[in-house]
């Protein structure tokens, strides 16, 4: 059988939705996925990033990293899209990546795929699920099929986010992912690469 192919595509300035991709495609390798990890561009002004190290550290760190293309989600059996929650909606780096997807839109070639997303706030209410709930607006465009992870497994009566994967990163903004966080990840990677294993013999 051809392994699914999965892309985790994301963004993130401090590196919390970095970590949470980065275990995303090793889920998804488990599962048994041809798997793209992928971050967007950073479309911050330079002073705006220098201003927070956190920020410029993770920017250092990263930039070299492969950045994220039209092909990778036409590519893509099952698409696993990040960003941190900024004001409860995505940050506009991916969302100006979602933005540059028409001619691929236009021509139906972002239909038919399994979507889920993920996501990381300051505060426990900050905003999580409206900004996963704003991220599947584009999905309905797309036209594709949103897999959230509901209630399917036992973990997620834990992590407690039905809508995506959600990790909060407290007032300083350095909480390190949680062995509940990996686990929602872990069943979020496994369940989208099963579901577009099943579509594929449809
Ligand atoms: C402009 C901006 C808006 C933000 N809005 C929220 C918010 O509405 N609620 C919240 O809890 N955290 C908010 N945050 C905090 C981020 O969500 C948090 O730093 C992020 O999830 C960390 O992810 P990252 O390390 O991958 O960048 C905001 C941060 C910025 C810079």
């Amino acid at each position: 059988m051809t392994p699914a192919n999965l892309a985790v595509i994301y963004y993130s300035a401090t590196g919390t939705v970095h970590a949470m991709a980065q275990r995303l495609a090793a889920a998804g390798e488990k599962s048994g996925a041809e798997v793209r990890l992928r971050q967007v561009a950073e479309l911050a002004p330079r002073e705006a990033i220098a201003s927070n190290a956190a920020w410029s550290q993770h920017f250092d760190r990263t930039k070299h990293e492969p950045k994220a293309t039209a092909d990778d989600i036409v590519w893509a059996d099952a698409v696993l899209l990040g960003s941190p929650t900024r004001y409860g909606n995505i940050a506009s780096q991916l969302k100006q990546f979602l933005d540059t997807l028409g001619p691929q839109w236009v021509q139906g070639l972002l239909a038919d795929k399994v979507y889920a997303g993920f996501t990381a706030s300051m505060t426990k209410h900050g905003g999580q699920e409206s900004t996963l709930l704003a991220l599947y607006n584009t999905m309905h465009h797309f036209g594709g099929i949103v897999a959230a992870p509901g209630y399917t497994d036992p973990v997620k009566f834990t992590d407690g986010n039905p809508y995506g994967v959600s990790h909060v990163t407290g007032g300083n903004n350095d909480l390190p992912l949680t062995e509940e966080d990996y686990a929602a990840l872990d069943h979020l990677a496994s369940r989208v690469v099963k579901i577009a294993g099943k579509l594929a013999r449809v």
